[in-house]
């Protein structure tokens, strides 16, 4: 999150440099910054694993990648084999303790010949069960010695549970300390998420009424239309409250909620936003039912497509337990936010892929005007929306034009591409920037990953042991079961239709003028 560009030479090393997340991901974050001009004049990349690839078949894998998922379109000639002769791949078995010793000597040779040391970047685009061989082998080379110059990255799942989260955190700090550590979130990396702060902390307009005295609830949804694809060996043991909420839906609850902090470093930012999954008000088990609902999709329709049941995706046992949906409804107990509820729910093949948090304020003390004026009244409500659209919309009350007193609520719209004309960097983008950098602001800190962790503790308990019998309950292309309308309908409230969902057919430019109805 620093600004300027950097000098420092750096290099990664991809352990799991042939998989998914390499190819679809970080080759193209990595190739996106490099035409951006932000990669440092000195830098390797080092494809790790079991494949068999040359250098040369192993920058076209990566070219591929490139040209499918980045952003900025198709790799250019000319900078393409500029780019790709900072890529190496080194085909290794990690069992083997030599294949660490066999890095150690290609760092040594990097910093031989740029005459200086570089950061070295152990990435783990790996399954978690790889973690503890790896720390082992880098450990056992002395790879994690240099504490100004070696990074580990790790991509979650952060453990299954507390507990297991907790095992994990030891087994990285046993060899490396925190400030080596950098925990992946990547909705932390996103620039409407990021801009929570600016928005906040950077206005004297909303932080005077961010409180209970104003707000009334807050909603955060993150929607998807996609269903579990090819991941089902991953989500069968996850479920949409580990996948989503235990991580991107709690780190967006803690920007919303935290104090403001003294300074823009990144212990003092972690901190503030411990103190809320910290401030949390833990569930008791005989509430979970009014505090949490989950679902699993069936079959349905998508985009005009038929698609099929969750239970039925390759993978998946035909008896799945496993939440597809997750809703919860949260209290953060301190003085700010004392009985101001955070709804939360996120979703697999729902309608619309939508990431919005929506701060709903209280109505006004007394209403001046008379009833007949108030038909189209509502509360003003502000909106972040993350993705697809990013921007900020206020909505606020205006007498309706004519001859005759009636209140109408419009918005007040921020987009990011109009204000700034600029692409806003992927979110992958913008955190490998920040390790290169040595900026861990926008990471997890062990002890973030377990007080998430046990916030959800009492629900995951509850699910485990006790079986849903409804499942599936809601279907694909549905806004989920009706457990989840009921959640907040107990509480006199509804889920707030996304706002960009009217616009789906046309979201180049998608404006609100007039509020959609709830
Ligand atoms: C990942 C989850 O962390 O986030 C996926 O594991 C989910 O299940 C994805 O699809 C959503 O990310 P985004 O950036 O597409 O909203």
């Amino acid at each position: 999150m620093k600004s300027g560009k950097i000098s420092d030479a750096s290099v990664f090393v991809i352990f799991g440099g042939g998989g998914d997340l390499t190819w679809r991901k970080l080759a193209p974050a990595l190739y996106s910054l490099f035409q951006d001009g932000w990669m440092p004049e000195r830098f390797a990349i080092l494809g790790v694993g079991r494949k068999q690839f040359t250098d040369d078949s192993y920058r076209e894998h990566l070219r591929e990648g490139v040209d499918k998922f980045s952003i900025s379109g198709q790799t250019d000639e000319t900078r393409w084999a500029e780019f790709a002769t900072h890529i190496a791949f080194s085909n290794a078995d990690l069992n083997d303790q030599q294949a660490f010793g066999d890095i150690a000597k290609e760092l040594s040779a990097y910093d031989e010949k740029w005459g200086e040391k570089a950061a070295r970047i152990f990435y783990l685009a790996l399954p978690p069960d790889m973690i503890k061989p790896l720390a082992e082998g880098l450990a056992g080379a002395g790879l994690n010695r240099d504490l100004e110059h070696a990074r580990i990255v790790v991509e979650k799942p952060f453990g299954h549970d507390l507990n297991s989260a907790r095992e994990l955190n030891r087994l990285l700090t046993k060899h490396f300390q925190e400030s080596q550590v950098y925990r992946i979130d990547h909705y932390l990396g996103k620039e409407t998420v990021q801009n929570i702060l600016a928005f906040r902390f950077a206005n004297t307009l909303f932080e005077p009424i961010w409180n209970r005295r104003y707000i009334d609830h807050v909603q955060i949804v993150v929607a998807e239309t996609e269903g579990v694809g090819h991941r089902s060996g991953y989500y069968e043991h996850a479920g949409a409250l580990r996948d989503m909420i235990q991580n991107h839906l709690l780190q967006v609850l803690c920007l919303i909620a935290m104090e403001a902090p003294v300074a823009f470093d990144s212990d003092e930012i972690r901190q503030k936003k411990v103190d809320v999954l910290r401030a949390i008000r833990a569930i008791n088990p005989d509430q979970i039912h009014r505090s949490a609902v989950r679902g699993q999709y069936g079959a349905g329709r998508i985009e005009g497509s038929r698609v099929r049941g969750y239970r039925s995706e390759p993978g998946v046992a035909p008896d799945s337990a496993t939440e597809t949906f997750a809703a919860v409804k949260l209290y953060v107990d301190n003085w700010r936010w004392q009985e101001v509820p955070f709804y939360l729910r996120t979703g697999k093949l729902l309608p619309a892929r939508i990431s919005e948090v929506s701060i709903h304020f209280r109505p006004v003390p007394h209403q001046t005007f008379p009833v007949s004026a108030l038909q189209d009244s509502r509360p003003n409500r502000l909106l972040i929306a993350i993705q697809p659209e990013e921007g900020i919309l206020l909505r606020f009350e205006v007498k309706h034009p004519g001859q005759y007193l009636a209140l109408a609520p419009v918005m007040m719209q921020f987009y990011y591409r109009e204000a700034f004309q600029v692409r806003s960097p992927e979110a992958y983008e913008t955190l490998l920037l920040d390790i290169i950098r040595g900026d861990s602001t926008l990471f997890m800190r062990a002890d973030q990953t377990e007080a998430a962790w046990a916030v959800l503790t009492p629900i995951l308990d509850m699910w485990q042991s006790v079986r849903p019998t409804d499942f599936p309950n809601y279907q694909a292309g549905s806004w989920g079961p009706e457990g989840a309308d009921i959640l907040i309908a107990q509480d006199g409230r509804s889920w707030t239709m996304p706002t960009f969902l009217q616009c789906r057919e046309d979201l180049a430019i998608c404006r609100v003028t007039k509020e959609p109805p709830e």
